[in-house]
């Protein structure tokens, strides 16, 4: 039962991206190596458990450049949103930092030096790129857009047609355009930094550590060995990013910057050390003892980053590299895909506002994961049946048949002299823990849970067997009764160990409860001593209601304010369906945008209505958009509207906008966009 000789281990889960507030897929990877580090800890291991935002790259530049910030700012103000989630949901890294903090920027330089002059890894190609010349940046292939070379399709992207599949390279698209300014870009060649994984060492070395039995998941392993025998092998890695670019500069190599994942899985280490820094820890002796494991865990789709490129960068830099990487699966709701732009599935913010405890999805998360890199689904009803039955019905359950009794009639005194080596109640109970151990250590949460419901179940039939409710009745029977709920409270508490990894908070009511110090996994074979005095019982978990599902989905983020009858103009006259039917409103895509030369009220839009030819439109929104930020966007237009002649040109139609009767009241102008789906040219009827 007692833990073997204490490990040393780093554990980190992926790093977020710093573009935006987490998500219920972010909470779900931080639950799963949340209770993987609560149970290392409560087996007495050592264990450093770190996170850090994701803060490089392209997009991030991008969107703080949008928000008229400095990338930097832009970044602080989402590192400064992530306590409220991390602390609501109980999840306790150590630290969390960021990939553009000073300790990633030194290790960053020095891996790379590491693997340039030690290991002779780097290699320069000169290659050629989209290059958008209104911005005067490369173009990442996300920001390229064009028609189909296969099918002819519209507004694809650079990588494949969404509407017959193909798989082309960027620069097959024809018409390409750049998505953040609408410009033709033009191919431009600039000089790259390869990681030369192509090298025979690199591709020995990876079949070594990703392919031995020990290691991966099965599936990962088999996604690895396709990987790196097939037969296109691996390619040498780009690693560097021409200026403008939020990253780390290239050492010796001005204007250049580190790919952002390159820098980003060093940011485990960079938080590592900023953890030790900050709390007098040996970083350099940690990392160098080769007794320290290093686990890290991810969601399926950056396999490829983790276990390839962030090995074989560790390996080659003469660095510790990992011991395992463990794959989850996606969460999905309901049995939908989640997505981000839809902001569908469930907020974990929201979650919280709503009264809901953390507790409760902790525990459904964690009875739904198993080791495999399988999809978890969050489906409500099964949530409600699972937190009502199982942890309720179950486990609280034991606690409230019999903690009111000790306290009512024993002045809180429990009786344990029956808790022998040879008893049989709590030998089974004890018993159960190694499974359950293994379990959790194998990431099988949900047999782990199961197993712990197993014992609930057989707790549960003593209490109906033996009704401490019935017992209470005649005082004849005390001595019984106290045994009986004493027996109840013991199994009680063995049980909220095999839980602790999963309800912290929960356990720590229980050790209030119990009066006892904080429980860890040893404490399974030291019963509560006789006539050990517990504190009065109070309420500590509630059922779910499906109410606050409901309104888990269904009310808005920010609760609408109440209508107020008078702030609206007045609703026009009637009319019949055939007068709107004369209205021939389009989906039409903003392809361009400019301003109007002599205008201080225009701005010119270019528009695809899907007709083969854009059109040309003046539309006056000056005072509430940038160009930059229509292009791209799906709008509404009125499309048989007569062309108007205009000092400027020709308007083709017209745009249509929202605005407030009394412009003082509030002054926007606010255009209409479709829901995702649209495509231009479709009707609105
Ligand atoms: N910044 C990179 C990771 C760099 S690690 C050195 C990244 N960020 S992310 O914000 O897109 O994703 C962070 C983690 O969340 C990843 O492990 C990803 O797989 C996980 N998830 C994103 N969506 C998810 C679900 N719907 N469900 C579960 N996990 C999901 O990738
Ligand atoms: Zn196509």
């Amino acid at each position: 039962m007692s833990a073997t000789s204490s490990r040393k281990l780093f554990v980190t889960t992926a790093l977020p991206y710093a573009n935006g507030p987490f998500h219920i897929g972010h909470i779900m990877e931080y639950i799963q190596a949340d209770i993987w580090v609560r149970f290392m800890r409560l087996r007495g291991h050592e264990v450093h458990f770190v996170g850090a935002d994701d803060a490089h790259g392209a997009p991030i530049m991008i969107a703080a450049e949008k928000a008229g910030v400095t990338p930097q700012a832009f970044v602080a103000n989402i590192a400064a949103g992530r306590k409220q989630y991390l602390d609501g949901f109980h999840i306790a890294f150590d630290n969390w930092h960021s990939t553009d903090g000073e300790e990633n920027h030194q290790l960053s330089k020095f891996i790379y030096q590491q693997l340039r002059d030690k290991a002779g890894l780097i290699t320069t190609k000169t290659i050629e790129q989209f290059f958008d010349p209104v911005k005067n940046m490369f173009l990442p292939d996300r920001y390229i857009k064009g028609e189909c070379p296969k099918c002819g399709a519209k507004d694809q992207y650079g990588d494949s047609c969404e509407v017959c599949s193909a798989v082309y390279a960027p620069t097959e698209l024809k018409n390409p355009y750049s998505t953040l300014t609408g410009a033709t870009p033009v191919m431009k060649s600039s000089e790259h930094f390869f990681f030369r994984l192509s090298d025979a060492k690199c591709v020995e070395f990876l079949r070594h550590w990703a392919l031995d039995p020990q290691r991966l998941q099965p599936e990962v392993a088999n996604k690895a060995r396709e990987w790196l025998e097939g037969d296109a092998g691996l390619g040498d890695w780009d690693i560097s990013r021409d200026a403008p670019y939020f990253g780390i500069e290239i050492p010796d190599a001005p204007g250049k910057y580190f790919y952002v994942w390159l820098d980003a899985p060093i940011g485990y280490l960079a938080s590592l050390k900023n953890y030790f820094q900050k709390t007098g820890r040996d970083y350099d002796a940690f990392m160098a003892d080769p007794a320290t494991e290093q686990y890290h865990f991810i969601g399926k789709d950056i396999t490829y980053f983790h276990t390839l490129f962030w090995p074989a960068t560790l390996h080659f830099a003469g660095l510790k590299v990992p011991d395992n990487i463990f794959v989850h699966g996606f969460i999905t709701v309901s049995g939908e895909k989640m997505s981000k732009s839809r902001g569908t599935g469930i907020s974990p913010l929201r979650y919280l506002d709503v009264g809901m405890n953390p507790e409760w999805l902790r525990y459904y998360i964690a009875a739904k994961l198993s080791a495999k890199v399988e999809d978890v689904d969050f489906n409500p009803e099964d949530f409600v049946a699972r937190v009502n039955s199982d942890l309720i019905g179950k486990y609280i359950n034991i606690a409230s048949r019999a903690a009111g009794f000790i306290t009512k009639k024993f002045d809180g005194k429990v009786s344990m002299q029956w808790a022998t080596e040879q008893d049989t109640f709590l030998s089974s109970l004890r018993h159960a823990g190694g499974e359950i151990a293994a379990l959790y250590e194998a990431r099988e949460y949900g047999k782990a849970l199961r197993a712990v419901m197993d014992q609930a179940d057989a707790v549960n039939v003593y209490v109906d067997a033996n009704k401490p409710w019935e017992l209470a009745k005649d005082p004849a029977n005390n001595a019984r009764l106290q045994e009986v709920c004493s027996r109840l409270l013991e199994a009680f508490r063995v049980l909220s160990i095999y839980l602790k990894p999963v309800l912290p908070a929960l356990a720590t009511q229980v050790e209030a409860l119990l009066n006892i110090a904080p429980l860890t996994w040893d404490d399974v074979s030291r019963p509560l001593p006789d006539q050990h005095v517990v504190n009065a019982y109070s309420h500590l978990m509630t059922r779910v209601e499906s109410k606050m599902l409901d309104d888990l989905f269904d009310a808005p983020e920010t609760p609408a304010a109440a209508p107020a009858a008078t702030d609206i103009e007045a609703i026009d006259a009637e009319i019949k369906i055939d007068d709107f039917a004369k209205v021939d409103l389009r989906i039409a895509k903003i392809v361009e945008c400019a301003h109007v030369e002599g205008s201080d009220k225009l701005l010119r839009l270019t528009l695809d209505v899907g007709e083969g030819r854009m059109r040309n439109v003046f539309s006056g929104i000056k005072s509430a958009y940038q160009p930059e930020q229509l292009v791209g966007k799906l709008t509404v237009l009125v499309a048989n509207l007569a062309p108007r002649k205009m000092k400027f040109g020709v308007s083709e139609g017209m745009v249509l906008a929202a605005s407030a009767q009394d412009e003082k009241a509030d002054p926007g102008i606010y255009i209409l966009e479709p829901w995702p789906g649209a495509k231009p040219g479709m009707r609105i009827r």
